[in-house]
């Protein structure tokens, strides 16, 4: 099956047998001739790689605990799980790691005194697990791992490009230093890869957030750069247009999926990051008439943004969405390489919070529809018709935004969306 074919969720299931056929053809091709490995290079999703800091002689701690680090050079800040389990750090991490938007330069930038580098580049290794002494936290570790199974080595033919996830990039004219940096490493490593690889064609792996970005860093090249360069785009659970969550997200805040930190305590730091407002639902994906969220006087749609973002305390955020955000969905052009986008579906998805008064201090009763459970289907599939002369869509049923890395099934549509012959 031609992976220029449409394929719908079905399709999906009849694909995985085909996968062993597959596999066996790559691992034959392994052991003596034909075929070699499509060279990946894998973009994470949010959240999902170490970030390194240190603090200088600017820094100024809220609290002496927070200085412990002061002077003394490189440590993890994401991600330490075990730091993380005390609330006394946490309330350092949250100050350590918050960004703020500067409005003379148009940019946002780091907090004052904390410098930030992102380690391995290049590599999956920054992001096989976020935390390595804690390796039970991790779904990429699976992904990476029957990668490897199949032939694929970290350096030779898989590359990894994690990035800082706080920031993000803007459309023309709207600076985005760190966003920017990223995409100049991202550009540099695919030629790599295809070096490396007898100046082969690259295969781009991007989860969630990363798909996004990913996309935007496709844009960016000329045309024939990506013909040159890209042989396949494999987002997977890209929000194309949002998500209902990321207003939830910003109200209550973030625990980045570790359980037992509070979400309010990470509240004022999730608010003050760029990448923060890319998961707002777009206007474009969600329309002007649905409803998102509701309190008992007022009725929020996708055009609504800059009025919520006001009504939750973030005033200072609408000029920075209205112009550095919005603009960048609102069309979404089709990358013009081919692609295959993989999805969950079937998973209950929140697509509405009512607000029983006007407050947004009690936790919302959750109308729920289908998608991810993170990601709304219209969301998920928002580029099924507008890329369709280059793109497939697979949907995996019952699978979850992270499970479509941990998930039997869902991996081999993955690796088989990898994989396939053009
Ligand atoms: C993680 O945090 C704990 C507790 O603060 C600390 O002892 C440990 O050295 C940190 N680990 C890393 C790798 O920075
Ligand atoms: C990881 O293991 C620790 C104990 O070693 C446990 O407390 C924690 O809940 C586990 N985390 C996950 C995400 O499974
Ligand atoms: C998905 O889950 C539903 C409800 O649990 C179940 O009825 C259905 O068979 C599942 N479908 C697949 C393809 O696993």
């Amino acid at each position: 099956m031609a992976i220029s074919a449409r394929l719908r969720w079905a399709a999906a299931l009849l694909l995985v047998p085909a996968v062993a056929a597959i596999l066996s053809k790559h691992l034959s091709s392994r052991r003596g001739r034909q075929l070699p490995l499509p060279p990946v290079v894998v973009v994470p999703g949010y959240a999902t790689n170490e970030l390194d800091a240190r603090l200088t002689e600017l820094y100024r701690p809220s609290s002496p605990c927070c200085a412990a680090r002061k002077g003394q050079g490189w440590f993890r800040l994401y991600l330490n799980y075990t730091a993380l389990e005390d609330p006394a750090e946490v309330r350092c991490f949250a100050e350590q790691i918050s960004a703020a938007y500067d409005a003379v330069s148009d940019d946002y930038r780091n907090a004052m005194g904390v410098e930030t580098r992102v380690p391995f580049f290049g590599s999956t290794r920054g992001f096989r697990y976020p935390d390595p002494d804690r390796r039970n936290f991790s779904y990429m570790d699976r992904f990476v791992s029957r990668l490897e199974g199949i032939g694929y080595r970290d350096g030779e033919t898989l590359f990894g490009a994690p990035y800082d996830f706080r920031y993000a990039v803007a459309p023309p004219g709207h600076p985005s230093s760190v966003g920017t940096a990223f995409f100049r490493r991202l550009k540099g490593l695919v030629e790599r890869a295809s070096r490396i690889n007898g100046g082969r064609p690259v295969t781009i792996v991007a989860h969630s957030y990363g798909g996004t970005l990913a996309y935007q860093f496709l844009l960016r090249q000329p045309l024939p750069w990506r013909r040159r360069f890209v042989r396949r785009f494999v987002p997977v659970a890209a929000p194309w247009g949002g998500v209902v969550l990321g207003m939830l997200t910003l109200v209550a805040g973030n625990n980045l999926g570790l359980r037992f930190v509070d979400p309010l305590a990470l509240k004022g730091a999730y608010r003050s990051l760029q990448s923060s407002l890319w998961p707002l639902p777009s206007p474009s994906v969600f329309g002007a008439a649905q409803p998102l969220v509701t309190t008992r006087s007022r009725t929020y749609t996708a055009n609504d943004m800059p009025d919520f973002l006001e009504a939750i305390g973030m005033g200072a955020a609408v000029g920075p969405y209205e112009s550095r955000v919005l603009p960048l969905f609102r069309e979404l052009p089709s990358p013009r390489v081919p692609v295959a986008c993989v999805v969950g579906v079937g998973v209950d998805t929140p697509e509405m919070l009512a607000y029983p008064g006007d407050g947004f201090d009690v936790a919302p009763r959750m109308v729920m529809g289908d998608g991810d459970g993170l990601v709304n289907l219209a969301s998920l599939v928002a580029v099924d018709r507008a890329w369709r002369r280059h793109a497939a869509l697979v949907k995996v049923r019952n699978v979850s935004h992270t499970g479509l890395h941990v998930d039997d099934r869902a991996l081999a549509v993955v690796i088989t969306a990898i994989l396939l012959p053009n």
